[in-house]
């Protein structure tokens, strides 16, 4: 089986490089319902015509031609060399045929997305630097007869430019390489504790005040920088522009404004929209009280929603409006005496039955702006929610059966396989509470492992992948749109495969061959910091090897020298840890890799004391054991600090210390230093601290070590922190 997979792999990679002009068809991601290959190459001059009489179809032509780079344009076709674009009702909305032959590439669609749909083949049909909008012409384009359709309707991506503020030009950017891959919704997760980003006119603090954290603003900086006051908000301006620019590459734009938990921003507007209850200090961390729900029983607060969503609700033509409904802290609803009225009248205790009557009423008023609900997971379990809610299914594919069991149209997003704000691989960056994972595990989900009939998968909407952004900016570092696309790319790919029912035959390596041979090139050249998949490594015998796995050149570098090699055969040695390994493809580098035993690390004893008390249940004896994370029990200010004291004088290649959790950046120390001691008594600090921790390469002898702090963390009741890795000397 690998023989022949790997014969595959060979034909597409010269298909895609020495004969860039007849790329074959099997590489198109994501893969069509059906395509028929034949001599009859097309080839785009730049004189070919595009034609068309169709005028809803007009946006599509000036988008192609700003692709294709062709001549003119014509309602009437004439004898040879041009492209048509074209409905027949016969097709559904998103359906569409695609020929090539000598004369004319033809594209006939069920409505305007199945004629996008046809476009972007085309575009794969053709060598990658369409997507540069350079490409040379005359180019050819394979001669073929494609004949596709979508599997699922609802082909989505969830970007949250709350937590980690993206400017509209790279949103518009981010669009493109959705429309590229037929993804057709972008749930736009507008709002969240960390952030207010839609401008609202009849309450323009949201935006102007709340749209930034940190500094002089009320909205405290708990997620990503510390010392400075960051953020944004598009206009409504902006926010039209965007929506007509999605609309033009067929996607619709679903906004999120997530009510009533996760609503941190609104409230630090408007307090009054709290529960009636005096804080205590559990709402309350460094003086700042960080409650995010609203409370469900004021009816002042309907009337400021009903005035904020209505506004949103003219903003964006579609029919879902996405109002959230997840991780409501109930605790806060449990201490008001106006909503535990409201459940005692009614016999309840249950704080679900709050949220469903929270929702019913959200509901009514995006009922009276022409709007249905879309919500996630949680919204659906109280029976009130209505029936023509879009439910977002996230927790895990069993709570997603749970909710299409309710009769709910549920849109597939377990966190295990589509959150793609995990990172990667172990030493990625990026979340780790939902999983790690990369493409390969988005590729594998499969209704029948997880336990779905064909009943059941004719229930689902569709597939969607979300990039949640608290860790972006401490983890990705200021060029947050790269880390997003590096985050997201190749994982879409497949995601992309799901929703148009993967056409492929569903095997890895089949899916993999056309993502390296051919779709690599794609995005590059589409302009997207794409991850690429790093190469495995082997030690037998002494001797040490890397298995190249796609059409990377493979690169290798030894501990103590700067030197970087190319690989070519196996090295022997006798410590093989010493190597790593990575990929290169174009100008783009797969995370380095190694041999195991360069994770090894050692268990010496130590003794953990700090100015800080210890939680009661995750005490510091988790760390001195290695065990799990530790917490400390309040949050840390100015001049805290964590002592390690050695039994014996630790002697290391490496150890990297810990104040902090870096899955975790809220709960770090936010600045700080460490201070070594060879005797345990004299100090002297020798580096900073950066995102909690340090790593300390060929230290002296440790006898102890102090990590101080400098600055107070806002918006937490504890420092998370783990066991120090400690990495033996060769
Ligand atoms: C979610 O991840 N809270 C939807
Ligand atoms: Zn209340």
């Amino acid at each position: 089986m690998k023989r022949i997979l790997l014969v595959v792999a060979t034909i597409f990679a010269i298909a895609c490089t020495e004969q860039r002009a007849s790329i074959s068809g099997a590489a198109i991601i994501p893969q069509p319902l059906s395509i028929t290959e034949h001599q009859n190459a097309f080839e785009l001059s730049d004189k070919t015509v595009l034609v068309c009489d169709a005028e809803e179809l007009a946006p599509i032509v000036a988008y192609a031609r700003e692709y294709l780079a062709v001549g003119s344009t014509a309602k009437v076709a004439p004898s040879t060399n041009y492209i048509s674009f074209a409905l027949d009702a016969s097709l559904a909305e998103e359906e569409y045929r695609l020929s090539v032959s000598h004369d004319a590439v033809q594209i006939v669609g069920g409505g305007y997305g199945g004629v996008f749909n046809g476009v972007q083949t085309l575009f794969q049909l053709l060598p990658s630097e369409v997507y540069t909008k350079q490409m040379p012409l005359p180019a050819k384009v394979l001669g073929c007869n494609v004949a596709d359709k979508p599997k699922f309707a609802y082909r989505g991506f969830m970007l949250d430019v709350a937590r980690t503020f993206i400017e509209k030009d790279n949103v518009l950017r981010y669009i493109d390489y959705l429309a590229y891959h037929k993804i057709n919704k972008l749930h736009w997760h507008l709002v969240d504790n960390q952030g207010w980003r839609v401008e609202i006119k009849a309450h323009p603090d949201l935006a102007r005040v709340a749209g930034f954290r940190g500094g002089d603003s009320p909205l405290r900086s708990t997620l990503g920088k510390w010392n400075e006051k960051y953020g944004g908000y598009y206009t409504q301006e902006e926010i039209r522009e965007v929506v007509a620019y999605a609309a033009v590459r067929n996607i619709e734009i679903i906004p999120e404004i997530d009510l009533p938990g996760h609503s941190e921003a609104l409230l630090r507007i408007y307090p009054n929209m709290l529960c009636n209850y005096t804080n205590t200090d559990l709402d309350i961390n460094g003086n700042y009280d960080n409650r995010n729900v609203v409370c469900a029983t004021k009816e002042s607060n309907y009337r400021i929603l009903e005035e904020i969503l209505s506004e949103v609700c003219a903003l964006f033509p579609s029919e879902h409006f996405h109002i959230g409904g997840d991780e409501v802290n109930m605790s806060q609803w449990k201490r008001c005496p106006d909503c535990l009225a409201w459940l005692k009248k009614r016999g309840y205790t249950d704080g679900y039955k709050l949220e469903d009557m929270f929702i019913g009423r959200i509901q009514t008023i995006l009922a009276k702006y022409g709007k249905k609900p879309s919500v996630w997971n949680e919204a659906a379990f109280g029976g009130g929610l209505s029936k023509d809610a879009w439910v977002h299914g996230w927790k895990s594919p069993k709570i997603c059966k749970q909710v299409m069991a309710k009769g709910y149209p549920t849109i597939f997003m377990p966190q295990q396989f589509f959150y793609f704000d995990m990172r990667q691989s172990e030493r990625e960056p990026g979340a780790v509470w939902g999983g790690c994972f990369d493409v390969r595990k988005v590729y594998s989900f499969d209704f029948a492992k997880e336990g779905f009939t064909a009943e059941e998968v004719a229930q689902v909407k569709g597939f969607e992948a979300a990039a949640w952004s608290e860790a972006f900016l401490s983890q990705g570092g200021d060029t947050s749109i790269d880390f997003i696309e590096y985050q997201t790319f190749p994982r879409i790919c497949a995601l992309a495969e799901h929703c148009w029912g993967k056409n492929g035959g569903g095997e890895w390596e089949e899916f993999h061959n056309r993502l390296y041979s051919c779709h690599y090139d794609r995005m590059a050249d589409m302009g997207i910091n794409f991850r690429i998949t790093p190469p495995e490594v082997k030690y037998e015998n002494g001797l040490l090897s890397v298995l190249k796995i796609d059409n990377g050149t493979l690169y290798y570098r030894e501990d103590g020298s700067s030197r970087v090699c190319k690989y070519s055969r196996p090295i022997k040695t006798s410590t093989p840890g010493k190597f790593l390994f990575w990929s290169e493809y174009r100008d783009h580098i797969s995370p380095e890799v190694a041999h195991a035993s360069r994770y090894e690390t050692i268990k010496p004893k130590f003794t953990l004391t700090s100015s800080m008390p210890e939680n009661a249940k995750y005490g510091y004896d988790k760390v001195m054991s290695y065990k799990s994370e530790a917490r400390t029990a309040r949050a840390c200010v100015k001049g805290d600090w964590f002592l390690y004291e050695f039994d014996e004088p630790l002697e290391c290649r490496a150890v990297e210390f810990y104040a902090g959790y870096f899955a975790m950046p809220s709960r770090s120390f936010p600045s700080g230093y460490i201070e070594i001691s060879e005797d345990g008594k004299n100090f002297e600090r020798v580096a900073d601290l950066k995102d909690g921790k340090i790593l300390l390469e060929n230290p002296r002898p440790i006898k102890a070590a102090r990590l101080v702090s400098e600055g107070a963390l806002i918006g937490t009741s504890s420092v998370r922190f783990i066991a120090p890795k400690i990495y033996p000397k060769w």
